[in-house]
């Protein structure tokens, strides 16, 4: 219909007859002439109709936002002065000789491009807002990124396999979506979390390495980074160790910055321990864009009088820490008080701290609440330790290691943000050797990864100290946020048996619910590992949004729903007896 894009007009068409076909972006009527920016994919175009041509004229005097045309037209040059330097055919415009409705459209709820509307009504009304330049531009980000992902594991021998949607249970950490079954009535599908054992079992078939862009459902509490369905770059590969793995992806990951960002990540990504993140940043998913590091007081303070230090400082679980934050000793008591709110929200008891006004006078030029507690020396020592100057402020937090690591991790990137410490970059990190398993808030063992997930340690080893056991597992985080993880897989039936049995499922259990993977297990399994990046954080990240359904075409809203199709819905009790279900909702109040 078309011999141009909107957006693609340019001066070497000067003089030329072009077609263009798009959604009229506004109209103006300047006395007796009529401007409509019309938008398509590529962009928007300046278009005239002029009275002299009066059919045109008259359509176009009717036309309102968002109808459809097919225009025919000579481009030209705008008047001096005219030029839209904000629009890349902004230098253009074509005069109209022949224009055609092609669709009217009533008027839109919230004009296109409108940074105000609430994001409700945007998912209500998704087409409006897929043609606004933020929704259009995040799309081909992510289109790029997946044809760019596409090829780079196709170069490198990687097989794209699609794996089951509806399947068995895959624990991951999250509640199962279920699907009735109707034909074995009470059974019921779950949907998966990751397709992990199936791309096992691949590697087990002997694929070698495997890819796969795929979806996978975790009925979750959401967030800006968590949505119920997401999307997965999902990889496998057999035959490897974590240096493999992360090897090939560091590579994969700055080729993609490279050819769709444009942006050259030269340095290699840093590698860490989580005992040490959590020691340094406070976190598992530390933002290296921010420089300040959290140092370790417990053995300075172990002994010293101030219980408050003393008694976490000498317990296996606890922890004293401190947090310098540079020139910043003219923040103010009020400053610092908003600071001690923000710890005590992850269960700090308080927020000590220590300005340094100038460290030649000794106590004299150092001011603190916890001064009077603490002797000369055990200060000195804190101050060296904390690589203390002048102007500087140093906060500490004592208690529980976890409530410690989480209050100074928090604090670190408030500190960096107000103090404008946060550089501007992409900063990459490999987090490597978690712990097996952590404690839920029942005390039960659950798995950090999942529990496919092999150990540095024997089988003996699992079964009689399972809390200090560390995993062969990475996760890769940038700017502070998780965007992938993956580990080294169990190949063997005893270790995973044994990992099973650590997380209180016997081997009645354990064949009941993996006996599909455990069979696989006992014919010869190749050592293999893999990965899953999260599609839709690292696109967010990409494309500078803060949530991660501004890259997802139809996103659900945070309490599960689509306020698009207004899923989910519900179902008549036909369908209901025909999977032989009974709900307890009334369903007339629904
Ligand atoms: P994991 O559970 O860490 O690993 O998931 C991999 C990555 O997926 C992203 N992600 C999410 N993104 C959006 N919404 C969610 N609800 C959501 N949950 C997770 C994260 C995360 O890093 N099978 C393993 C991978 C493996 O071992 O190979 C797995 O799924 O960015
Ligand atoms: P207190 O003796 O409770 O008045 O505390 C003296 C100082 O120590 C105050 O500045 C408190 O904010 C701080 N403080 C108390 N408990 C903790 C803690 N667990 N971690 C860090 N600082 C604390």
């Amino acid at each position: 219909m078309r011999t141009h894009y909107c957006g693609e007009l340019n001066d070497n068409l000067l003089g030329q007859e072009v077609v263009l076909c798009g959604w009229v972006h506004n109209r103006r009527d300047h006395g007796g002439v009529i401007f409509i920016d019309l938008r398509d994919l590529r962009g928007k175009a300046q278009i005239v109709i002029d009275p002299d041509t009066p059919e045109s004229f008259s359509i176009a005097e009717n036309v309102r936002s968002e109808y459809v045309l097919k225009v025919k037209g000579i481009v030209r040059e705008r008047p001096k002065g005219t030029i839209n330097e904000d629009m890349i055919t902004g230098a253009v415009e074509v005069l109209i000789s022949d224009i055609t409705v092609l669709n009217a459209s009533i008027t839109p709820p919230f004009p296109v491009d409108d940074a105000q509307t609430y994001s409700d009504t945007r998912l209500r009304h998704r087409i409006i807002d897929l043609r606004s330049d933020r929704m259009r531009d995040n799309l081909i980000l992510r289109a790029r990124v997946n044809d760019f992902f596409r090829r780079f594991l196709s170069e490198n021998q990687f097989l794209e396999v699609e794996t089951p949607i509806l399947t068995k249970a895959t624990p991951e950490g999250a509640r199962d979506y279920l699907v009735p079954s109707r034909t074995h009535p009470g059974s019921f599908f779950a949907l998966p979390q990751s397709p992990q054992l199936f791309k096992q079992l691949l590697m087990m078939g002997g694929l070698d390495r495997y890819y796969q862009i795929v979806r996978c459902f975790r009925d979750e509490d959401l967030r800006s980074d968590r949505q119920p369905e997401f999307t997965q770059l999902d990889i496998e590969m057999s035959f490897v160790n974590e240096t493999d793995v992360i090897d090939l992806m560091e590579r994969m990951i700055k080729n993609l910055f490279g050819a769709v960002m444009g942006v050259s990540l030269k340095d290699p990504f840093v590698r860490i321990s989580y005992k040490d993140a959590m020691e340094k940043y406070g976190t598992d998913r530390p933002d290296l864009r921010n420089p300040l590091e959290i140092v370790d007081l417990s053995d300075i303070v172990k002994d010293c009088e101030f219980k408050v230090f003393a008694e976490p400082a000498g317990k296996k679980n606890g922890r004293v820490a401190l947090l310098r934050a540079p020139e910043a000793s003219s923040i103010t008591r009020s400053q610092i008080d908003s600071y001690t709110n923000l710890v005590s929200q992850h269960g700090a008891k308080g927020l000590a701290y220590i300005k340094i006004n100038d460290l030649e006078k000794g106590s004299e030029g150092l001011q603190s609440p916890i001064l009077k507690f603490l002797s000369e020396s055990v200060v000195n020592e804190i101050l060296l330790a904390a690589g203390a100057r002048n102007g500087d402020l140093i906060f500490f937090g004592a208690g529980e290691s976890k409530i410690v690591n989480e209050s100074l991790g928090v604090l670190r990137l408030k500190l960096g943000e107000d103090l404008g410490l946060t550089e501007d970059q992409w900063r990459f990190c490999w987090v490597r050797d978690f712990p097996m398993f952590e404690q839920n808030d029942s005390g039960a063992l659950t798995p950090l990864h999942h529990p496919f997930t092999a150990s540095h340690q024997s089988v003996e080893f699992l079964q009689e100290t399972p809390e200090m056991a560390i995993s062969r597992a990475y996760d890769l985080v940038l700017n502070g946020l998780e965007i992938g993880g993956g580990s080294i897989r169990i190949d063997d039936v005893e270790t995973q048996l044994s990992v099973l049995k650590v997380l209180g499922i016997d081997q009645l259990e354990a064949e009941e619910k993996f006996g599909f993977l455990l069979n696989s297990l006992h014919y010869g399994c190749p050592p293999h590992g893999g990965i899953a990046f999260g599609l839709d954080r690292l696109v967010m990240l990409m494309a500078g949004e803060e949530s991660i359904r501004e890259v997802i075409a139809f996103p659900k809203t945070q309490t599960a729903t689509c306020p698009l199709t207004d899923a989910p819905g519900m179902v008549d009790g036909k369908a209901l007896q025909d999977l032989s279900l009974k709900t307890t909702v009334d369903r007339s109040k629904g």
